[in-house]
């Protein structure tokens, strides 16, 4: 036989191959099948476990109960009891103003001059605020609840006792069920906070960020509800925000609903951005409200306060009429990279992780740099340390910047303190307090704000410029020789 010839298979061999191969694909396809079978039928089981488990409702708050349909969820939710530092964040509640003592002068005769803390998991949020000497030592209203506690059925029933109709079952999102939740949110903030915290029972749970119904993602704080609906007004480009983009072309006849109008992936962020945001409390109701009338940077928040002539407080050494910022993770992440590039709050801090053949959003929320595999590494393929090392980076620089703004705003503080000793007049000093205000707010829009510059580190480092040239302005203007000085 020729070798360079294929070799013929003889007749017999081809049938039995024929034969062979007949059976195999026939009994594999009937493997398939029955193996198709069998899951089909086993995730019928598991949808009916599911569903016959609980009936959740809008009433359901305790996340045990919700826990009992949706265990894995509820498994990595409670994990965020967990303590664990970072370089620059982490869930270790020490007190910042030992760590860094420029803040008690930076705070003095305001709250957060008396306790003042890293912040830790969502598991803490209700006792951390009960227990703090800001509530413990000093009148707050309600308000503070807001963000604190579990409190969409705790608004409907306060709702109910003002006289809006329906009952707490209704749907949320229908016209009952928001009247509720708006009445109750208005009577809630305005009660003492003692009042107000007897009325919720857990930190924030399933129920205030998902239909008890679909499961579906919502949004469920009635100042957020406003605050978008402002922002949406306002003509800030928001190109991370498709849908506010899309209602701004639009007729505009309704406000702007991030319910009916946001994407799933807006939705990923907008329901941690109920909370993670600057607000004031408006007025002698104390309606909590975000300042968003101008647009999300810095100067729009400031530009709002200044025209409706709010002060936190009138600092105690300079005199100068002051801002406090609080955790604007939104307004910051707004200005970022990851926002432009359109990467949700939950794609860092609620990564996907695989549980057999299950993707299950990991609800231990916490610092994604404890969690670099599955928070970054989907995106970027670099090693473990090496996107440490780049977040890092700019972490350090961010902290570097900030050491010297606060040091420029301290010696801004201590200069003005000691013209007004001297006799100094307020008029004399208006112009370096205004300039206080201005460097002041910059540097704590930074400092507050728990990313340590990461979620827009230019951004981070624009305002950090601004802080420390308006506190050496204002040092200027102290220096200035006037007429009649003494
Ligand atoms: C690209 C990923 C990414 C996105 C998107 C992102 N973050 Fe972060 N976030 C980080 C990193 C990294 C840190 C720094 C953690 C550290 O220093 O340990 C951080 C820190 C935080 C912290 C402080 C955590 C701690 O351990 O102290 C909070 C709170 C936070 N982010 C909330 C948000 C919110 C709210 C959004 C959306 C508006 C958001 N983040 C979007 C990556 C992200
Ligand atoms: C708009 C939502 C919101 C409101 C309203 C709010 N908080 Fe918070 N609070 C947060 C968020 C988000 C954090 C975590 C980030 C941080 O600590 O910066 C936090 C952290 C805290 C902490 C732990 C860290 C610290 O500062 O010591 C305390 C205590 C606290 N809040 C008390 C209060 C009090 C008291 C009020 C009312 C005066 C209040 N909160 C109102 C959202 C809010
Ligand atoms: C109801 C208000 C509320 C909502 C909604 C909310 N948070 Fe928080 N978050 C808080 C408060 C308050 C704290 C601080 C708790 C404390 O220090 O006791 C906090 C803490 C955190 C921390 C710090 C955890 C740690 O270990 O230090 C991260 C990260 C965080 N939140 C991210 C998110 C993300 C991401 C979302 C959206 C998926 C979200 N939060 C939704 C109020 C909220
Ligand atoms: C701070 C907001 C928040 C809270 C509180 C919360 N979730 Fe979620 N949950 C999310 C986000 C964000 C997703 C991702 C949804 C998406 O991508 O469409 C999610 C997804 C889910 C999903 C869909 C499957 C998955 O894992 O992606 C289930 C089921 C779920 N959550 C159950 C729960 C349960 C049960 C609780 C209470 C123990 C709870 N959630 C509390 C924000 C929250
Ligand atoms: C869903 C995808 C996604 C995830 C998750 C993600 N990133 Fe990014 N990251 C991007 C994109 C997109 C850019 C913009 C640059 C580009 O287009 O390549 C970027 C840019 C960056 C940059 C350079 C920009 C800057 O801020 O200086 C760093 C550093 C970075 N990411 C770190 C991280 C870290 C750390 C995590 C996890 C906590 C993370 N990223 C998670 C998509 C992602």
């Amino acid at each position: 036989m020729n070798p360079t010839q294929p070799r013929r298979p003889h007749a017999a061999f081809r049938w039995t191959v024929y034969v062979t191969t007949v059976v195999i694909v026939a009994v594999s396809t009937a493997l398939v099948m029955s193996l198709f079978q069998n899951i089909a039928q086993r995730k019928r089981e598991a949808e009916q476990v599911v569903f016959s488990l609980v009936d959740i409702t809008e009433a359901t708050v305790d996340p045990a109960l919700w826990g009992k349909n949706f265990p894995r969820q509820y498994d990595s939710y409670m994990r965020t009891v967990d303590v664990e530092r970072t370089t620059h964040g982490g869930s270790e509640a020490f007190q910042k103003l030992d760590e860094e003592p420029v803040w008690r002068t930076i705070f003095a005769g305001y709250g957060f001059a008396l306790d003042y803390r890293e912040e830790r998991g969502h598991a803490y949020m209700l006792t951390d605020q009960r227990e703090t000497q800001r509530v413990t030592m000093l009148k707050q209203p309600g308000a503070c609840l807001h963000c604190h506690a579990s409190v969409v059925a705790a608004y409907r029933e306060a709702g109910l006792e003002k006289g809006a109709g329906g009952s707490l079952t209704d749907p949320l999102l229908s016209e009952t069920g928001l009247a509720q939740l708006r009445q109750g949110f208005e009577a809630m903030c305005a009660m003492p906070y003692e009042e107000a915290t007897q009325r919720v029972d857990h930190p924030v749970t399933c129920l205030d960020c998902h239909d008890p119904e679909t499961n579906q993602l919502r949004i469920t704080r009635p100042a957020f509800m406003a605050g978008i609906a402002r922002l949406a007004e306002s003509d800030d480009p928001v190109p991370h925000l498709p849908s506010v983009e899309r209602w701004r072309r639009g007729d505009r006849a309704a406000e702007y609903d991030p319910n009916a109008l946001a994407t799933r992936q807006e939705m990923r962020s907008l329901t941690c951005a109920q909370c993670h945001v600057e607000y004031y409390f408006k007025g002698e109701g104390k309606l909590l409200t975000y300042p968003w009338h101008n647009g999300l940077k810095a100067e729009h928040l400031e530009k709002y306060y200044d025209d409706v002539g709010f002060s936190d407080w009138t600092h105690k050494e300079s005199g100068a009429k002051v801002l406090k910022a609080q955790h604007p993770e939104f307004e910051l992440w707004s200005q970022g990279i990851h926002a432009r590039s359109g990467v949700s709050c939950a794609d860092c801090h609620m990564p996907y992780k695989r549980e057999g053949a299950i993707k299950v959003s990991d609800h231990h929320i916490r610092s994604p740099l404890l969690n670099i595999a599955r928070a970054c590494q989907t995106c970027h393929r670099y090693p473990e340390e090496e996107i440490l090392a780049r977040a890092e980076g700019i972490q350090n620089r961010n902290r570097a910047l900030l050491t010297r703004a606060s040091d420029a705003v301290v010696d801004l503080i201590t200069a003005i303190h000691g013209a007004k000793e001297a006799g100094a007049s307020d008029e004399q000093l208006a112009e370096a307090r205004a300039l206080q205000r201005k460097a002041q707010w910059r540097l704590d829009f930074v400092a507050a704000e728990n990313s340590m510059g990461f979620h827009a580190g230019q951004e981070a480092a624009r305002l950090l410029g601004e802080a420390i040239d308006y506190a050496r302005q204002g040092e200027v203007e102290i220096a200035r020789p006037r007429a009649g000085a003494p």
